[in-house]
């Protein structure tokens, strides 16, 4: 049995994977601002050091995987504290990490995006490259103009932002060549405190409106279920990954924008890659 941090285990999603983790016996370590073995503020950079270091010491230098669920919601004049949890509030803890990941061999680490990634319109592309870049203050500089509708845009940007982070950073190495499979899952809408305070807030009818092929919204158990496969042993060969599970309202929106075929301005990447591969090890042993 192994060790298994889960941020945001104090509630919803989060709750529902620390407790499907420790029923399968896992030993858990919860990190959330109000409850857990581990109670710190990802909203700022001290209680993200606490985190790091707590967990460090908890865990004693090896962690078989994580579920990185902490996060906030869109909201009126909450930009900063958005960019805050939903990006440093993974990339930091998770770099810091690493080392406890690779030292145990098949590591898997989940962290949540969103579907509003792909369903957000407005959200500014300069904004989201420099959440990646961890310049905070230029980004939400640059969210902020977007009056009115700055609250949904920070937190689909901070939710792109972490996703291409994790793209990144999964197939490196350090990663992808450590053992660690680094994935991301993408829900819709799921019936959690996050989601009530949203539907009950001054724009609720508009979370109400938005079209949703399923007809339900989605629980914090089925999507355990997903954490739970995507931290088996059949995510062995999941990396980068990005899995919607969203009653098909991206599928609705964007039916024909993905997969799409490998733009032009993207083959000098392939083949510089094709090239490296078999120079540095990253392929195939059969
Ligand atoms: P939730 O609000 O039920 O749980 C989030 C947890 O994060 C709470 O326990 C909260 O205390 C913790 N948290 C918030 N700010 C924190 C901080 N500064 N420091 C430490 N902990 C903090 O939300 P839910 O729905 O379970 O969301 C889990 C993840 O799934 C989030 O990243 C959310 O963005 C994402 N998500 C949720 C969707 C939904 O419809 N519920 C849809 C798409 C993505």
């Amino acid at each position: 049995m192994g060790t298994f941090v889960v941020t945001g285990a104090a509630s919803g999603i989060g709750k529902a994977c620390a407790e499907r983790l420790r029923a399968a016996g896992e030993t858990v370590i919860g990190v959330d601002v109000r409850d857990g073995e581990v109670v710190a503020d990802l909203s700022n950079p001290e209680g993200r050091r606490a985190a790091i270091a707590e967990v460090a010491a908890l865990a004693g230098g090896r962690l078989d995987g994580a579920v990185m669920a902490a996060g906030i919601g869109p909201g009126a004049d909450r930009e900063r504290m958005i960019a805050e949890v939903n990006v440093l509030g993974v990339t930091e803890l998770l770099d810091a990490w690493q080392a406890a990941f690779a030292a145990a061999g098949d590591a898997r680490v989940v962290v949540f995006g969103s579907n509003s990634t792909t369903t957000t319109p407005m959200v500014p592309r300069r904004a989201v490259r420099r959440l990646v870049a961890g310049e905070l203050d230029a980004a939400v500089k640059q969210i902020r103009r977007r009056r009115g509708v700055s609250g949904p845009v920070a937190y689909a940007a901070s939710k792109i932002a972490v996703t291409h982070w994790c793209r990144a950073r999964a197939v490196t190495d350090d990663w992808a060549g450590s053992g660690i499979r680094l994935n991301v899952l993408a829900p819709g809408p799921v019936l959690t405190p996050l989601l009530r305070s949203q539907l009950e807030s001054s724009t609720g009818s508009q979370v109400r409106a938005f079209p949703l092929p399923s007809r339900r919204f989605g629980t914090a158990e089925q999507i355990s279920d997903w954490v739970m496969t995507m931290l088996s042993p059949a995510a062995d060969f999941l990396v980068g990954s990005v899995i919607v599970v969203d009653g098909g309202t991206d599928a609705l929106i964007r039916p024909r924008d993905w997969p799409r075929p490998l733009p032009l301005q993207s083959v000098p990447r392939l083949l510089w890659a094709m090239y490296r591969a078999p120079r540095e090890g990253r392929v195939a042993q059969y």
